[in-house]
């Protein structure tokens, strides 16, 4: 038997030769069931034999894997002069990557970085910042409503406010934040971000902010110069307000951000006194400008989770 074990090549035949002396009806088996027929010395012989059997088959078994392996690794001819494969990185977000230029650019003009709750309470997102209930203006927003006079913030000017109620004194900041409109297409998602600039100080004029804004649009473009338009416009809590354009590729305008000097009434509401200090706020679309610096036209893959669009577009 031990003979015929060693001579076993294949885990199958020694599975096959195992069975035929240890299964149910095995040559073992069958022995070792009458054992109770045997004398002393019988008995203890046959133990043996059966525990030598078992051994022979364990080392044979090894025996034979170990040999399987070898000829594996035989085969296996390690080339160690190919190039490894290359791994699967994952890219940042373009967003990611925006933000960080934006932040970068910002805080180096001395703006201090400030965020604050996307839900937010009625008089953050619209009645502090000069929009009372009544007021026309807030139908120019299409607002998510919560309960208890809650909405979900629709513009990062609600951080202003927050940042306001903190100090009273000089302040430079600009907030960043996801921001909500019922609105869908191209162009606009319900979910958008946006960043908004707030300086507050006792000489802080327009010139500040309109030579502020070039020079952040010529570092984040990357361009020597930029040509703006500067246009009268409407917001509740600037006075004068003002919208900002750029010259886009030399032929068109685009419009970049609403800004203005920061209406008397918003500095009262957060008790500064407007006698005493004054400043601009700005505000843009943190995804809008992001989609001009990339060259993209839908918004909404942005936030698709599109594995293959954000590999191309992190490169
Ligand atoms: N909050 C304005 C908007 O969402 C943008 C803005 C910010 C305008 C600050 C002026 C000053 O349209």
């Amino acid at each position: 038997m031990q003979e015929q074990i060693r001579n076993v090549n294949t885990l199958e035949e020694l599975q096959t030769l195992y069975a035929s002396v240890f299964g149910k009806n095995g040559t073992m088996t069958i022995r070792l069931k009458e054992m109770k027929n045997l004398d002393n010395e019988q008995r203890a012989a046959l133990n043996l034999e059966n525990t030598a059997l078992r051994e022979a088959f364990k080392n044979r078994q090894i025996e034979i894997e170990n040999a399987v392996m070898m000829a594996g690794l035989e085969k296996q001819k390690l080339d160690m002069t190919l190039n490894p494969e290359s791994e699967n990185f994952g890219t940042l977000h373009p967003l990611t990557c925006s933000l960080a230029d934006i932040s970068y650019i910002l805080e180096s003009f001395g703006y201090e970085l400030r965020t604050g709750p996307e839900i937010e309470d009625d008089w953050h997102n619209f009645t502090a910042l000069n929009t009372p209930s009544y007021h026309p203006a807030r139908d120019m927003q299409d607002t998510f409503f919560l309960p208890n006079d809650n909405v979900m913030r629709t513009q990062t000017s609600a951080i202003q406010i927050r940042s306001m109620d903190e100090s009273k004194g000089p302040i430079k900041m600009f907030g960043i934040g996801a921001t909500y409109r019922k609105e869908m297409d191209a162009t606009h998602s319900p979910m958008f971000h946006q960043i908004e600039g707030l300086n507050i100080g006792k000489n802080i004029t327009m010139s500040d902010l309109i030579a502020d804004i070039r020079v952040f649009l010529q570092k984040f473009f990357n361009l020597d110069n930029v040509e703006l338009r500067i246009r009268p416009s409407y917001f509740p809590f600037t006075e004068p307000g003002i919208e900002i354009d750029m010259k886009w590729h030399g032929d068109k305008w685009l419009e970049i951000m609403g800004a203005g000097m920061v209406h008397p009434n918003v500095l009262r509401n957060c008790n500064i006194n407007p006698d005493e200090y004054q400043g601009y706020a700005f505000g843009f679309g943190w995804d809008r400008l992001a989609m001009l610096k990339y060259g993209f036209d839908d918004i909404r893959k942005f936030y698709d989770g599109d594995i293959r669009w954000l590999k191309m577009a992190g490169k």
